[in-house]
């Protein structure tokens, strides 16, 4: 039994497609629960994002999947704010031994994402949490193709500039990074 947290930002709904592919992933493995955090830029005030009952529903999970888009070769701005709030869980090491997990979108068939995932493994390592990839070799590289892009870091999706769907590989990607954090997430938390 465990618990997976997503927290994403999406300005146009393609990495809120993944997020969702993620959840649906995750909610396959028996008696997993699912929380979506959505970061909005709403809650970002000054430069500083705030929103205590998202944070605090992140503290809850026992695994928290990471999901940006890529922006200029990183994550969004909007992330970083989400980020940089999140230092004040850092100092008590709060998110200590969870699984983390994280996933990138962009326009770009590189894009530069793997800067993106790195990035998020680097802020999940200051957190001291337990990264984990989506081990998923490449079924090949046509767009219902499982980890067409290769990536072994994190789930990588690509759109095309005005399509809306997110191509089915990359959707089948993340819904089967979902199902391996919650596996994950449940053998770590009955090894306690
Ligand atoms: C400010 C900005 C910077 C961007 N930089 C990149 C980039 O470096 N590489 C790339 O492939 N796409 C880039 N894009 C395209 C975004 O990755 C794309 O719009 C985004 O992934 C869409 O995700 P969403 O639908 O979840 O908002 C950029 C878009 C914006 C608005």
């Amino acid at each position: 039994m465990a618990s997976v947290a997503i927290v994403y930002y999406s300005a146009q709904g393609h990495t809120h497609q993944l997020a969702a592919a993620v959840a649906e992933g995750a909610r396959e493995v028996p008696g997993t629960t699912v929380e979506l955090v959505r970061v909005v830029g709403g809650d970002i005030v000054e430069g500083r994002w705030k929103n205590s009952t998202a944070l605090a529903k992140l503290t809850a999970a026992d695994a928290i999947v990471f999901g940006t888009p890529t922006y200029m070769g990183g994550y969004s701005a909007q992330m970083k704010a989400f980020i940089d709030a999140a230092s004040e869980v850092w100092i008590q090491q709060g998110w200590k031994d969870k699984v983390a997990a994280g996933f990138t979108h962009s326009i770009g068939l590189s894009g530069d994402k793997l800067n993106t995932l790195t990035g998020l493994w680097v802020n999940a390592m200051q957190h001291s949490m337990v990264w984990v990839g989506p081990g998923l070799l490449v079924e090949g590289t046509a767009a219902d193709q499982v980890n067409r892009i290769g990536s072994y870091s994190g789930v990588m999706a690509q759109t095309d500039w005005g399509q809306e769907g997110v191509n089915t590989g990359d959707r089948k990607s993340a819904v089967l990074l979902g199902r391996r954090v919650a596996e994950a997430a449940a053998r770590w938390v009955k090894g306690k």
